[in-house]
């Protein structure tokens, strides 16, 4: 397949992707976003793990066969570890938010156009709070920026230094989320937490909420009552709350992940599925070019706003 060009996108987009909760795909999507976006364009993607689980770096380490230089990436501290520790010899002439400038970057190539940060169980939480301040810091400083054109960060279901130093770091968020009951609890958490957020980095926006593990049905619409009625409640609260408490807008993706039994017990990538189930792959396609379709467009709206000087940005 020839492979889709497009223009550099300079500096790269940095996209958290993001909720307080646990299991709701976050990793699944970062992962296979990545991955089908490198393999159907020209466009570079650096994938960084911050979530101690650390499952992002399994799948794509394993799938690049690479999976056993692992231990010693970390007994090296050459994970997400280095982006954030002090160094101790620098410390005194390091100011606040710098990151320590260590002769090897924590970085593995998997190919030409997919590299990846990879994550740590070791990574603390210790009470320090300009750690939060050295991830955007360390991705311009070492040119990453230019490097490559799109950066995804899988962030831990939880709230800490390291979710919070993911958004500061971010142009964009999105945010998986599951069609369950309790759905909306994670989300009107996670938003509380974006608004604190952009009061130091004013340049965040959500690119759109991607609803996942969705049940299958022949419903018109794919979802089935119930899950359509936890949709309707949280697609209220974006429409009214999201905008009148918290002045942020998200508008969720057409594309939606369906549950396939498979991909819980077998290889999260969705590429593998393509000789059992073709339609399996064909949502990830789909998602590939809603997401980057709706890229391109936040892109260019925002350089819009920049010269307009409109605050007021609204999403597509
Ligand atoms: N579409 C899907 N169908 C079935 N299982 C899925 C699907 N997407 C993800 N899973 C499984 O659900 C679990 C949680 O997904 P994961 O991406 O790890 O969530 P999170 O990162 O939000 O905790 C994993 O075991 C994963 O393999
Ligand atoms: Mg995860």
């Amino acid at each position: 397949m020839n492979k889709k060009e497009f223009n550099n996108v300079t500096p790269a987009k940095v996209i958290s992707f993001i909720n307080m909760k646990g299991g709701v795909g976050k990793t699944t999507l970062t992962v296979n976003l990545a991955y089908e976006i490198t393999e159907y364009s020209n466009l570079r993607v650096l994938v960084i793990d911050i979530d101690p689980q650390f499952n992002t770096t399994q799948s794509l380490l394993n799938h690049f066969s690479k999976l056993d230089i692992y231990e010693e990436l970390q007994l090296k501290s050459d994970t997400i570890v280095k982006v954030f520790e002090k160094s101790n010899k620098k410390k005194a002439t390091l100011s606040k938010g710098e990151p320590d400038n260590e002769s090897t970057l924590p970085i593995q190539n998997l190919n030409s156009q997919l590299s990846i940060i990879p994550g740590d169980l070791y990574l603390t939480n210790e009470i320090d709070s300009t750690r939060a301040d050295r991830l955007r810091p360390f991705l311009e400083k070492n040119d990453l920026l230019n490097d490559f054109d799109l950066v995804f960060i899988d962030c831990p279901p939880t709230w800490s230094l390291y979710s919070q130093a993911a958004l500061k770091a971010s142009d964009y968020f999105v945010i998986p989320s599951k069609l369950d009951e309790f759905s909306l609890y994670g989300i009107k958490i996670l938003l509380e937490k974006v608004e604190d957020v952009i009061d130091s980095n004013k340049k965040l926006s959500c690119l759109g909420a991607i609803y996942t593990m969705i049940s299958e049905n022949k419903a018109a619409s794919g979802i089935n009552r119930k899950q359509t009625e936890n949709k309707e409640k949280i697609e209220s609260f974006f429409e009214n709350e999201a905008i009148e408490e918290f002045n942020i807008h998200v508008k969720p993706f057409r594309s939606i992940l369906t549950f396939h039994n498979r991909l819980s017990y077998e290889s999260v990538f969705y590429e593998l599925q393509r000789e059992k189930k073709e339609a399996v792959c064909q949502e990830m396609q789909d998602l590939r070019d809603e997401f980057l379709s709706k890229l391109k467009i936040m892109i260019k709206r925002k350089k819009e706003v920049d010269i307009d000087g409109d605050k007021n940005l609204q999403l597509i």
